[in-house]
């Protein structure tokens, strides 16, 4: 009796220990060649598997290198808390997309609690896959008809998590997808394509909330960061976009089912040479209304942007809809605050919100955005939309509400 009691003592002491001081893994054990040719998928995910596995956590280690990744997925639940420390690790995507099989996706993080990614490059070795995403003989940037290509870092059921100084490079497709996540943080990453690459937005997210991106830097050929249907409670902050599309709220009112997007908080960003700044897109004939609500962007600057403030409920690229419909999704309690800096046409700020749902209290505060062109001064247009002003407003908009 006394024997059995003391056993159990010493494993609960031996269980807090290892609880205490979680596990470190090191890829290189695995028989990784981190020479940037060898496939090191089977490495890394066998060391994923012991590292997921260790009761307590565990930290897995990647020394610094070059590391050909064919399409992986890392998924829990784990055992504990994990870490993946990549810091001076490139990973390099197989450069034809006939290699990823089907898997949507290069690098998969599925299910994860208690998750951190520190560092690591992400190389999609976009160039190829851009040629091949053309449908048919057209260009996939200009008819919008893509063949579907693998591609990107994909976020799916992540939460209290952290991703941390980590870089996209040439993704195949959008950078990184965030679905299904709640309490995640992305800070300082990086992310880079060229401006006319297809599709490649930088961040999306959807159906996640409490997420907050903070000092990042995106370069690329579409939204540097969309937030699609379910987007909620989500923080930008210190965000610097372009060249790029801007920071886009949708497109919604596309599809069935989609969830309400609200609490969205973009601040202290700014935006250059990008095609849009602050872009709120809805599609006219949606199959079911749908709501977007509290939306705030404060203390903005935009430097040479097409079209620095935009909300768009006539979105219809590639005349895939009918006009004739206006869109059902209802925009309210929109603020627009100190957004301020240069834009590259003289529309500056539109705001054309649907016939069927005007928007509802959207408010501007100093806004003050210049054109220096040579097509008149800053104008501004508006639709269904009467927003209360107030501070100093430049280009003045239309039919306006003094607070
Ligand atoms: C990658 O992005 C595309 C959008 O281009 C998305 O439809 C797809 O689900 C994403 N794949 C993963 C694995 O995140
Ligand atoms: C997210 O964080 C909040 C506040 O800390 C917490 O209440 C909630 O349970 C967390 N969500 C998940 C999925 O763990
Ligand atoms: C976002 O994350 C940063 C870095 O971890 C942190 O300093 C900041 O407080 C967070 N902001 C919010 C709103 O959670
Ligand atoms: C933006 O940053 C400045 C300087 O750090 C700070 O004073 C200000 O409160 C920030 N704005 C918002 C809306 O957080
Ligand atoms: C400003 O933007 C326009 C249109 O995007 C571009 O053609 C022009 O080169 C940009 N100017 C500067 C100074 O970057
Ligand atoms: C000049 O501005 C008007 C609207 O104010 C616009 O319709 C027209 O396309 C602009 N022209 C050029 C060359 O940008």
């Amino acid at each position: 009796m006394e024997k059995m009691n003391c056993a159990w003592i010493l494993m609960v002491v031996a269980m807090l220990v290892a609880g205490n001081q979680a596990a470190e893994i090191t890829l290189s054990k695995y028989g990784a060649k981190a020479d940037g040719k060898s496939d090191d998928s089977t490495a890394l995910l066998n060391a994923w598997k012991d590292a997921c596995n260790a009761v307590g956590g565990s930290k897995l280690v990647i020394p610094k290198g070059t590391y050909m990744l064919g399409p992986v997925k890392f998924s829990g639940p784990c055992q504990g808390p994990m870490i993946i420390q990549a810091m001076g690790a490139t990973f390099l995507a197989p450069a034809d997309p006939a290699k990823f099989n089907g898997q949507n996706g290069w690098v998969l993080f599925h299910i994860l609690n208690n998750f951190q990614l520190l560092g690591g490059t992400f190389d999609g070795k976009g160039q190829t896959a851009w040629q091949k995403n053309d449908w048919k003989g057209e260009s996939c940037l200009k008819s919008g008809k893509c063949s579907s290509i693998p591609i990107n870092l994909s976020f799916y059921k992540i939460t209290n998590s952290l991703v941390q100084g980590t870089t996209s490079v040439d993704s195949k497709q959008f950078h990184m997808n965030l679905l299904h996540c709640e309490n995640l943080t992305l800070n300082q990453v990086s992310i880079k394509a060229p401006a006319d690459s297809s599709n490649t937005d930088g961040i999306h997210i959807g159906r996640s909330n409490h997420i907050n991106i903070t000092n990042t830097n995106i370069q690329t050929g579409d939204d540097c960061i969309s937030l699609g249907d379910g987007s909620q409670e989500v923080d930008i902050t210190k965000v610097r976009c372009g060249p790029g599309h801007g920071i886009a709220i949708g497109s919604l009112g596309r599809y069935n089912n989609e969830e309400e997007v609200r609490g969205i908080r973009v601040r202290n960003c700014t935006l250059t040479n990008t095609m849009y700044g602050l872009r709120l897109k809805t599609w006219p004939s949606a199959p079911q209304p749908g709501v977007a609500r509290d939306l705030n962007f404060e203390d903005i600057i935009m430097n040479n942007v097409s079209t620095p403030i935009l909300i768009d409920q006539e979105y219809c690229p590639h005349n895939q809809c009918n006009m004739k419909t206006p869109s059902k999704i209802k925009i309210s309690d929109v603020t627009f605050k100190n957004v301020r800096g240069t834009s590259a046409s003289n529309v500056a700020m539109k705001l054309q919100c649907s016939k069927g749902n005007p928007c509802q209290n959207v408010k501007l505060a100093d806004i003050n955005l210049e054109y220096r062109g040579t097509n008149g001064t800053a104008t501004s247009e508006c639709g269904n939309i009467q927003p209360t002003t107030s501070g100093k407003l430049f280009p003045p908009p239309c039919a306006v509400k003094s607070a």
